[in-house]
């Protein structure tokens, strides 16, 4: 199989995080619930954790680093803590549903979006400094959209939150790993991120960076201040109730490990590289629209004319090619692009794609384009 999906997840990993995973499994314990070797392995083994993350991301303090089950965790938890009922959020046109589905749960909360063109990142950044005004509650943005790569004005609208004094939660889903990401340097509210995708670490895992205070989502045990029956007030036990995904973190770490062994700008580089070189060969097909910018990271949509993006999607699946096709969670980032009637089929490279890869993928889609509906 040619996996084109890492948008998704990533699934080929570095050979230490499943190692490391299988590993914490039968060696650590409870983290914080015992004072024993295995029980003081799997707190030394979190924290670790929280360490290289602070250090990858610039967290001053490894304890404002939460440990989550993905991104949706940690956004609904920056979400619940900034935005409260009947209160005003602004938003990009690109958002996932991990950020618009929590805002319509909470009550009367009033919706703007900074609408810009795709792959326009003045005209975005213009939209948010349009809608940005007094009463704003919290700006969200997403670094990278998940549909369209395209690389969001992150930088300069975490300096007009700052200078307007509105809080920011930055989405880095699709550029954890891959660009740089800066808790501190952008003075953001909380920047969530998945663990499984360029991260590399196992599914189910995730991380919340806060800068300031946040509410808990969820209730229970935390291994401290046991006597009382609020939630402890200090980070990071304050998000973490019930035991923490210790061999995730496991995996995590060794995921990290590699990221930085490797370095995010050698990797996006890469990614972008193999990105670059298969839009080129798709361009050439005769109907095949392809969504290209510059501000764009190694991710792109393409919609073939005339064919179901998920039908496309399944012929390419049948000749080994695994891409994802429709909405992809992402409604409001297709009504913003003029692509919520067709969606795309989208391709997503990572660390360990080829260009020979790059080359059997675009000759199998040149294959079904030419033979049309006798492809499926
Ligand atoms: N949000 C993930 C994607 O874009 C799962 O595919």
């Amino acid at each position: 199989m040619i996996y084109l999906d890492s948008a998704a997840t990533t699934l080929e990993k570095p050979q230490t995080v499943p190692a490391r995973t299988a590993w914490a499994m039968t060696h650590l314990a409870s983290p914080g619930r015992g004072g024993y070797g295995a029980g003081m392995g799997a707190a030394d083994l979190v924290y670790r954790t929280r360490e290289r993350a602070a250090e990858l991301f610039h967290v001053g303090d490894p304890e404002r680093v939460a440990l989550t089950s993905n991104a949706t965790h940690g956004l609904n938890i920056a979400i619940h803590t900034l935005v409260p009922a009947g209160g005003t959020v602004v938003i990009s046109g690109y958002e996932h549903n991990a950020v618009t589905r929590p805002l319509h749960a909470i009550p009367g909360v009033k919706i703007r979006v900074a609408a810009g063109p795709l792959f326009d990142a003045d005209g975005v950044y213009a939209a948010f400094e349009r809608e940005i005004t007094d009463g704003v509650d919290a700006v969200i943005c997403n670094h990278v959209s998940n549909v369209f790569g395209f690389i969001q004005p992150v930088e300069r609208l975490a300096a007009l939150c700052r200078e307007r004094g509105v809080p920011l939660i930055v989405d880095a889903s699709q550029s954890a790993g891959i660009l740089p990401v800066d808790l501190e340097g952008w003075g953001a509210a909380f920047v969530a991120m998945p663990g499984h995708k360029g991260l590399y670490g196992p599914q189910g895992t995730g991380l919340l960076l806060c800068g300031g205070e946040a509410r808990p989502l969820l209730y229970g045990g935390t291994g401290s201040l046991s006597i009382r029956q609020e939630m402890p007030d200090f980070l990071p036990d304050r998000l973490e109730a019930g035991t923490q995904n210790v061999c995730g973190a496991a995996g995590l770490l060794a995921g990290m490990e590699f990221v930085a062994r490797k370095g995010t700008q050698r990797i996006h580089a890469h990614e972008r590289s193999l990105a670059c070189r298969m839009m080129d060969r798709l361009e050439r097909l005769p109907g095949v629209t392809v969504y290209r910018g510059r501000d764009q990271s190694g991710l792109f949509s393409a919609v073939v004319d005339g064919m179901d993006c998920e039908e496309t999607a399944e012929a390419l699946a049948r000749r080994g090619i695994a891409v994802r096709a429709g909405l992809h969670c992402a409604p409001l980032a297709h009504r913003s692009a003029g692509t919520a009637d067709t969606g795309t089929v989208r391709f997503s490279f990572s660390a360990f794609n080829r260009a020979e890869q790059v080359e059997r993928a675009a000759e199998a889609l040149g294959g079904i384009v030419k033979d049309g509906k006798k492809a499926w």
